[in-house]
C-alpha cells in the first residue's frame, strides 16, 4: 500500500539585491538585528537612522569564526523566544559572513522558518556570502557542516559600510570578486585589470557585476548540484591552507587567492590555461596585496587534508579548474599525479 503526497508546486524564492545607500524603512512587525559588537560600534547608529520597527531588538554575539557554533545559535534562539518572536517576525543579519550564515540558519529553523534580510558589511559578504542562501554554522567536524539553503527576502548592500574596512579585509573581498570574473566573465576580468577598486564608483560597479554573476549562477543551480560548485574555485586548495595554518595566518579570501593560483597551476598542467593567463590572474591578485605563494611542507599531508573538505566524497576530490579566463571545469577525476605535481611545485616554493 502506498500513499503519495504530490508536492510538485514551484516555490518562488526570487528576491532583489539592492546596491545603494539604504533607504529609510519601517517594519510593522517584531524585528531582531543580529550583529557583533565591532559592527554595532561602527555602524549600528547609521542603521538605526534608516530602520525602524513596531518592536526592535538588537542581539549581539562575539565577533569571529570561532563563535559560529551551536552555542551562539542557542543564545540567539533563546533571545527570540524570550521576546516572543513569531512566524511573522523578521531577522536582519548585520555583519559579515559569520553573522549572515548564522542569522540565515536561525531564520530557517525558528518555528520552521521565518523571514530574514541580509545587510552585509564586509566586501566579501557583499559580493558572495550574503547572496545565494547558503546558511549554517561550524561544529567539531568542520566548517558549515550543519545548515540549510534558505534564501533571504532581500539583500541590502550599502557601500558606505566599506569605508571602515581594513586593507586586508578589503583584499579578501577582492579575491572573491576575482573568482567570479576568472570562472565566468572574461569582460569583467578585463574591467578589473584596468580598474582601481579603491575608487568608490568603480567598486560599486565591480560589486554589481560580481553579484550579477553570482545571481545568474544561483538562479541556474540553487542547491549546488552542478555549476554552483564552480564558485568554489580556489577553495579546495584554500581550505587546506586555512586548515594547515589553523585559521590564524590568512583571512579566508587570502587563502582562496593562493588556492586560485594553485588551481591555475593545475590548469596549466592540463593545458586548460596558458602561462600568460595565469600570470594575469596572479598580477590582479597582487595588485590588492593578496598572497599568491605558499610553502607546502608536506605534500602528502596536504593532499590527505583535501578529504576533510566537505565537498569531497570518500573517494573523489572535486577540483574547480579554470579554462582560460572566463571558463571553468568542475572535475572529480583529476589524477593524483597531476595534483601531486602541482603540490610539489609549491613544495619547492618557486611558483
Ligand atoms: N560561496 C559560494 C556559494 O555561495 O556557492
Amino acid at each position: 500500500m502506498k500513499v503519495n503526497i504530490p508536492l510538485k508546486s514551484v516555490v518562488d524564492n526570487s528576491y532583489d539585491i539592492t546596491i545603494d545607500t539604504i533607504s529609510k524603512i519601517h517594519f510593522d512587525t517584531k524585528v531582531a538585528i543580529i550583529t557583533n559588537p565591532k559592527v554595532a560600534g561602527l555602524h549600528l547608529g547609521y542603521l538605526l537612522s534608516k530602520i525602524t520597527a513596531k518592536e526592535l531588538y538588537i542581539i549581539t554575539i562575539p565577533d569571529g569564526e570561532e563563535y559560529k557554533n551551536q552555542n551562539s545559535i542557542d543564545l540567539i534562539l533563546e533571545s527570540l523566544f524570550n521576546h516572543k518572536f513569531n512566524r511573522k517576525s523578521l531577522l536582519i543579519a548585520f555583519g559579515g559572513g559569520v553573522i549572515g550564515d548564522m542569522t540565515g540558519y536561525i531564520s530557517s529553523i525558528y518555528q520552521r522558518g521565518i523571514d530574514f534580510i541580509q545587510i552585509p558589511t564586509t566586501l566579501l559578504s557583499q559580493v558572495d556570502a550574503s547572496v545565494g542562501g547558503k546558511t549554517g554554522m561550524n561544529n567539531s567536524y568542520g566548517k558549515n557542516l550543519v545548515g540549510a539553503f534558505h534564501q533571504p527576502n532581500t539583500v541590502l548592500i550599502d557601500p558606505y559600510f566599506l569605508t571602515t574596512l581594513a586593507d586586508r579585509e578589503f583584499g579578501a573581498g577582492v579575491a572573491e570578486i576575482v573568482k567570479m570574473a576568472v570562472t565566468f566573465n572574461k569582460d569583467f576580468f578585463e574591467f578589473l585589470e584596468n580598474a582601481d577598486l579603491k575608487d568608490p564608483l568603480i567598486l560599486q560597479e565591480a560589486i554589481k557585476q560580481a553579484v550579477q554573476t553570482k545571481a545568474d549562477v544561483v538562479a541556474k543551480d540553487e542547491k549546488e548540484n552542478g555549476i554552483r560548485a564552480a564558485l568554489n574555485y580556489g577553495h579546495t586548495f584554500g581550505h587546506v591552507i586555512e586548515n594547515e595554518t589553523k585559521y590564524k595566518k590568512y583571512l579566508h579570501g587570502e587563502a582562496v587567492a593562493i588556492g586560485m593560483v594553485m588551481a591555475n597551476e593545475t590548469a596549466l598542467k592540463m593545458n586548460l590555461m596558458n602561462e600568460k593567463e595565469a600570470l594575469r590572474v596572479k598580477n590582479l591578485l597582487e595588485k590588492y596585496n593578496l598572497p599568491t605563494s605558499y610553502k607546502i611542507e608536506d605534500t602528502r599531508s596536504f593532499y590527505e587534508t583535501f578529504y576533510l573538505d566537505k565537498k569531497s566524497s570518500d573517494s573523489a576530490i572535486t577540483f574547480i579548474i579554470p579554462i582560460g579566463i572566463g571558463g571553468v571545469k568542475i572535475s572529480d577525476e583529476i589524477d593524483v599525479g597531476t595534483i601531486m605535481c602541482v603540490l610539489n611545485k609549491f613544495g619547492d616554493f618557486n611558483v
